[in-house]
């Protein structure tokens, strides 16, 4: 299947409909955003088109899904998986549509607890004006100065406080959306209940922009922060992190919002690539635990309840060591550790990513399984987990052989460890992709792994939405079947 190339009169209605500064054609313009965020792939586009409005977003793809002309949409292009990189549609075939004008906040209930922000919102800007009116969107990640709430929409995005909160889909309480034939689905009113049947919304939340364009969306707020307690805590074994993880909700409860895994080993990491970061413990272990405790304003002192229970398990033999946050200045750097963690590893050299899940009761063994078998395949190789253990979730990276060329190695073979390392967590029971999404980076693995009935509803669902295939063509599903179907 081949996308047609938009006509001159098609470019032109778009470019009189959307002015200079929602059009563009000129390469300059274009180029620094057709390469992913890792830099790995590179697309072409025929213009970039940039609404203003839902009205312009719906002419967009109206226009589009006249000529059956692709369209990838992209939010701040930090997609992990080259999920907003127009690649592999044909060269200046695409509609590249970015959604970086639409930036309001229409509005912020606290009635409601609930704030209506558009798609081209930046996580850090949403943050800082829901703050300002006593309330917290509870939902945060290393990418925060970039990443935009379509986006986090599309790819139903997670971070590091999914353990209280769950990822961007218990988030959404009404969205608004271009559906592929140009229409809009409207659904903003924040209704904590809605029974009329199939939750579409949920369709668009990880559909990748495959199924709609997101143009905006009502999202969840919780009450500002109170109190915060930040710990680090060294580990032997993370079977016992996960112990300390549920001995704590018993004492704290729900109060335990992060519990992120860095292994001795990253940890070293940030510590050689990324200026001013110290050793939070005096003493290397082998795995540490980040954890952040949150209560809202007026709750009992909460440093000293995390402080008592960490005493607890230490004398229970179940840490081996910890210490608490002493300003925010400390819990700061605690987290700067732990999101620094993908930066040290891609500067000290190449590694192929993963992001899978198991249950949160098999992640311990499995990471150690898995590592042993990934070492034996692959000899010289070196996994490093880390992450959301809490949700059974870690980044089980695995870096190229110390000493070698790693630029080499990882063209020559990073696509067999993945493909492995996929293969051992789908046989686990598990999913190779818990919070990047699918893209274009992992569509290879997810079709050859995915149970084939699964396949064949996602595709009945992609082929009733958009049957000419013009979504973000070449993301999660196969490019030619979605476009033409069989
Ligand atoms: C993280 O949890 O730090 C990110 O999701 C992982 C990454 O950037 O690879
Ligand atoms: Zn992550």
């Amino acid at each position: 299947m081949t996308y047609p190339m938009p006509s001159p009169a098609l470019l032109a209605r778009l470019s009189e409909r959307l002015g200079p500064s929602g059009f563009a054609t000129e390469p300059a313009d274009l180029a620094p955003w057709l390469t992913d965020w890792r830099r790995r792939l590179t697309g072409s586009a025929a213009a970039l088109v940039s609404p203003a409005n839902a009205e312009e977003a719906a002419f967009v793809v109206a226009q589009a899904a006249a000529e059956g002309v692709a369209i990838v949409p992209q939010g701040g292009n930090s997609s992990m998986v080259a999920g907003a990189t127009p690649a592999g549609i044909g060269e200046g075939r695409a509609l590249l549509v970015s959604m970086r004008r639409m930036r309001a906040i229409r509005s912020v209930s606290p009635a409601d607890n609930a704030v209506t922000a558009e798609a081209g919102v930046v996580l850090a800007d949403l943050h800082a004006a829901v703050e300002a009116q006593g309330r917290r969107f509870p939902l945060s990640l290393a990418s925060k100065g970039n990443a935009t709430v379509g986006g986090l929409i599309s790819t139903n995005a997670g971070g590091t406080q999914v353990l209280r909160f769950g990822p961007m889909r218990s988030l959404v309480l009404g969205l608004e959306a271009v559906l592929p034939d140009g229409s809009m689905l409207r659904g903003l009113a924040p209704l904590r209940k809605d029974n009329r049947g199939y939750d579409l919304k949920q369709l668009l939340i990880g559909g990748e922009g495959t199924l709609g364009l997101v143009t905006a969306a009502t999202l969840k707020l919780v009450p500002a922060i109170g109190e915060k307690a930040v710990a680090w805590v060294g580990f032997r074994d993370p079977e016992q992190a996960l112990a300390l993880l549920r001995r704590l909700e018993d004492r704290l409860g729900e109060a335990i919002e992060s519990f992120e895994l860095v292994p001795a080993e990253g940890l070293a990491l940030v510590l050689r690539h990324i200026p001013n970061t110290r050793a939070p413990l005096g003493q290397a272990w082998p795995w540490n635990v980040l954890i952040e405790a949150v209560a809202p304003a007026g709750d009992a002192p909460l440093g000293a309840r995390l402080e008592a229970a960490l005493a607890d398990a230490l004398d229970a033999g179940l840490i081996g060591d910890a210490t608490l946050a002493a300003s925010e200045a400390q819990a700061d750097a605690f987290w700067k550790l732990r999101e620094s963690m993908s930066e040290a590893e891609a500067r000290d050299g190449m590694a192929a990513k993963h992001d899978i899940s198991v249950t949160v009761a098999d992640m311990p063994a499995f990471m150690a399984r898995a590592s042993a078998a990934v070492v034996e395949r692959f000899p010289g190789a070196r996994p490093i987990a880390f992450g959301h253990l809490g949700d059974g979730n870690v980044h089980f990276n695995v870096r190229a052989p110390a000493g070698g060329d790693d630029r080499a190695w990882f063209k020559a073979t990073a696509a067999d460890v993945s493909r492995f390392v996929h293969g051992l967590v789908t046989e686990a029971g598990g999913s190779l992709s818990a919070e990047h999404g699918i893209g274009r980076f992992k569509r290879a693995d997810f079709l050859h792994l995915i149970d084939p009935a699964r396949l064949a509803a996602m595709m009945a669902v992609k082929r009733a939405l958009d049957p000419a295939g013009i979504m973000n063509p070449g993301a999660l599903l196969p490019l030619a079947e979605a476009a033409s179907g069989p």
